[in-house]
Formats: C-alpha cells, structure tokens, sequence
C-alpha cells in the first residue's frame, strides 16, 4: 500500500512539473503600431499558428465609444464618463464561422458596428481619456494572467504588458496604409472616398501619438517589422521565427 502510494506520488510530481514547464513556456506577445498597417492580421495568423489567444484591445475602445455615442455619454465630463464605464461590460467570444474572437458589449455582438466610420472619427477622442484607459488596462491584463496571448493596440508593450517576451512593432508606407484601409472599407460602403479614410487615419494617428495618457511609441526593446513590401505569409513567417525562439 505504502509503495503504491510512493508511486502515485511520484508520478503526481512528474505531471506537476510537465504542466508547470508547459505553463511557462507560454509567453505573451504584444503587437503595436500606426491605424492600418494590418497589426490585427498578423496578430490573429500567429495567435492561430502558435495556438494562443488572440485579443484585439482596440475593439475595446471602438465598443466603449459606441456606447458613449449610443446613450449620449459627454465624454468632457468625468463624473458622466466614470458612471457610463460602470454601466459597460466587455467580453470577447470565439465565433467559429469568422474564426476570431468577436466583442460582446453587454452582451450583444458590436464586432461589425464598431467598424463604422462613424465610430473611428470619435474613438481616438475616446481612447485617451484617462477613465477610459484605466478600465480598459486593467481588463486587458487580467486577460494576459494565463500568458498564451497575442494582444494589439497602441500601448500593449508600453504599459499593459511592458515585461512581454516579445514585442513587435508595425509599420508600413502611409499610401499603403490608407489604400488597403480604403479597400476594407468601400466593400461595406462604396460612398466612402479615399481623402475620407486618409484624413481619418492622419488624425488618429496624430491624437494617438501625442495623447498625454500612454501616447502611441515604440516599446525600446520591441522589434520593427514594416510590412510595405512584404505578403501577409512573409510577415506571418517572420513573427512565427522570433516567437518559437523564444518558446
Ligand atoms: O486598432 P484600432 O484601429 O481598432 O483602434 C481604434 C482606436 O483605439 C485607435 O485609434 C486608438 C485606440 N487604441 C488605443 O488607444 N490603445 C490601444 N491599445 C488600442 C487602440
């Protein structure tokens, strides 16, 4: 009996250890740059390739903002703002028929109304509050607890997950960015003009980059990766390289 014990011991020690290595060597990988430059794409491919999760924190923002314009939030007033955020909740859930993980607010699917333009001429506004920031960080890295997580956005490896093993920053030739912005955009609404979609990511990208709260910069030691003249797979490849030498 007591050898039967000793054994059943070792043997709960033995696969202690193994899910103990195979916990740590998930690791999380942040993705940050300039609006459009195709951050979620490769965020999505490698999150899939490595068998992570994926989370796309700028879908949190977008869903906050609806929420403001939808029940009339002034955004000016902190009081207003603290008390619509305590009204929001925001959750992710996989659908298998677009295979990605889709934002729910309160509930109801936003992952296609937050893609409006309506939407992105207010969310940067939105984006920098401070209230706003607040509740979306610390949401975000309660998702990052487990590791195992590609996450993408503006701040991820600055201030969400600033030890993250592995950092990448994207960027691209701003005519590509606006072209390829301009293609997602017309197939769902064929008035949209291309000064429309340039104007907009110029003005996001400046308010990102020169917010007082966690403005958009490259982590120091993150990894550029500029995709102008690279294909979807040979990006994907790149990232894939730098994370299996970590794993
Ligand atoms: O990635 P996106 O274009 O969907 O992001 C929408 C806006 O949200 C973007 O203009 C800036 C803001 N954002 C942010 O401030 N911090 C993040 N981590 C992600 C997005």
């Amino acid at each position: 009996m007591a050898f039967l014990f000793g054994v059943f011991k070792n043997l709960f020690c033995i696969f202690a250890q193994i899910i103990s290595v195979l916990e740590e060597k998930k690791i999380i990988i942040t993705i940050d740059g300039w609006s459009s430059c195709g951050k979620s794409t490769l965020a999505k491919q490698l999150a899939k390739k490595l068998g992570y999760i994926y989370i796309d924190s700028g879908a949190m923002y977008r869903a906050i903002t609806l929420y403001f314009l939808r029940n009339h939030v002034d955004w000016t007033d902190g009081k207003e703002v603290t008390e619509a955020l305590s009204n929001i909740s925001l959750e992710f859930e996989y659908n298998p028929a677009s295979d990605k993980s889709e934002i729910l607010l309160n509930g109801e699917n936003v992952e296609y109304v937050i893609r409006d333009l309506v939407i992105a001429e207010k969310v940067s506004d939105i984006a920098a509050i401070k209230e706003v920031r607040a509740f979306a960080v610390t949401q975000q890295q309660k998702m990052g607890e487990k590791k195992g997580i590609v996450m993408d956005g503006r701040d991820i490896g600055t201030v969400v997950f600033p030890d993250a093993a592995l950092k990448i920053f994207m960027t691209a030739d701003n005519a590509v960015r606006v072209e390829r912005r301009f293609k997602e955009l017309y197939d769902k609404n064929p008035n949209i003009t291309i000064e429309e979609v340039k104007s907009n990511l110029e003005m996001r990208d400046y308010i990102d980059s020169h917010r007082e709260i966690s403005p958009l910069k490259k982590a120091d030691d993150a990894i550029i990766l500029d995709n102008t003249m690279l294909t979807e797979k040979q990006q994907l490849d790149m990232a894939v390289s730098w994370a299996k030498g970590l794993i």
